[in-house]
Order: C-alpha cells, then sequence, then structure tokens
C-alpha cells in the first residue's frame, strides 16, 4: 500500500462512488480541484481518496488552513484502517506546506472518525446544501 499524489480526476471514481449516493448533486468535481493536492492511497488500484485545499477557516482567519474534501475509501474495505492512514498522511504532508489548522465540513456520519483523529467539533450543526446532509466543521490545530 502506497500513499500518492493523485490527479484530481484520479478521485473521480471513489468520489463517485462513496460520496455521490442518494445526494443532491451528482457533480463529482470541485471548485479549485486544479490547486489542490490530491492524495491517495493505492494498491491494484485506488482505495482511498482525500483532497486538500489551500483556504483559511471562515471563523480562523489568521491561521493559514488548508480544508480537506473528498475524503472516501473503497467501500469494501472500510473500517480496516485505511481512512485512518491517509488522513494522518494528508495532516503530515499539510505541516510540511505550512498548515496551521486543516479543517473539514464533516458528514455527521463521520463525525467521530475525525474527534478519534486530533479534530475537535467546531460550531453548530448544518445541512449541507450539495449533499442534503447533515454536517458540522471539524477542525485540528497542528
Ligand atoms: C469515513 C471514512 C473515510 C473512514 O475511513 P475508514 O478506512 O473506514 O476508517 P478507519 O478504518 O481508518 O477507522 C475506523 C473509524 O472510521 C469510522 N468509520 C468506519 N466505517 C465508517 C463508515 N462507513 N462511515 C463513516 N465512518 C466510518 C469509525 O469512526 C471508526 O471508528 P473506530 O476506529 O472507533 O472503529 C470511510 O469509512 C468512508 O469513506 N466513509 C464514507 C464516506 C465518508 O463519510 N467520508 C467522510 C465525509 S466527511
Amino acid at each position: 500500500m502506497r500513499l500518492v499524489d493523485l490527479a484530481a480526476s484520479d478521485t473521480h471514481d471513489l468520489r463517485r462512488r462513496v460520496l455521490r449516493v442518494g445526494t443532491v448533486t451528482t457533480s463529482v468535481v470541485f471548485d479549485g480541484d486544479d490547486e489542490a493536492v490530491h492524495l491517495g492511497l493505492v494498491d491494484d488500484g485506488v482505495v482511498a481518496v482525500s483532497s486538500w485545499f489551500e483556504r483559511r477557516h471562515p471563523d480562523r482567519p489568521a491561521l493559514t488552513g488548508f480544508q480537506l474534501r473528498g475524503m472516501a475509501v473503497e467501500p469494501e474495505r472500510a473500517g480496516s484502517g485505511l481512512g485512518s492512514r491517509l488522513l494522518a498522511g494528508g495532516v503530515e504532508r499539510m505541516a510540511a506546506l505550512g498548515a496551521e489548522l486543516v479543517w473539514a465540513r464533516a458528514r455527521d456520519t463521520a463525525l467521530t472518525f475525525y474527534t478519534s483523529r486530533g479534530f475537535e467539533v467546531f460550531g453548530e450543526g448544518y445541512v449541507d446544501l450539495s449533499t442534503g446532509l447533515p454536517h458540522h466543521d471539524v477542525i485540528r490545530l497542528l
């Protein structure tokens, strides 16, 4: 299993199959994809993807921030540590790029994943318009 840089288009299949099931939008292209860092785990194929956008959190504008989006693990492999490994690798890369914090708009179904890995829930919950799903922001100071 290797942690690798991906092209944005390499993330589309997992974004579609994991993050765009029953959602309001079916688009797998995110604003800023061309400038983002896309990291994945690869063995026979791409089994986990994540995308990192240099973007300050609106409520922490003084800190250099990177937003994690599109975190998705091959469904058959969920719960086997891939997401943890990818998240740790991404945080390490963002720290090397000068991040003072990393943050995400997390699905409530994934909140435990983040809060068990150094993130704190930040602010009130909301329904994300592109998915129609309940979310909270999560933040990790580096
Ligand atoms: C959330 C997700 C990225 C976690 O990656 P993973 O490889 O399954 O997780 P790991 O095996 O490293 O860690 C397990 C933890 O992930 C969480 N988790 C496991 N399966 C999950 C699932 N299907 N959906 C949400 N969270 C899950 C649990 O909190 C679990 O906690 P535990 O360690 O106390 O048991 C992955 O399950 C996934 O792609 N889920 C669907 C898409 C999603 O919710 N993405 C995040 C959007 S913000």
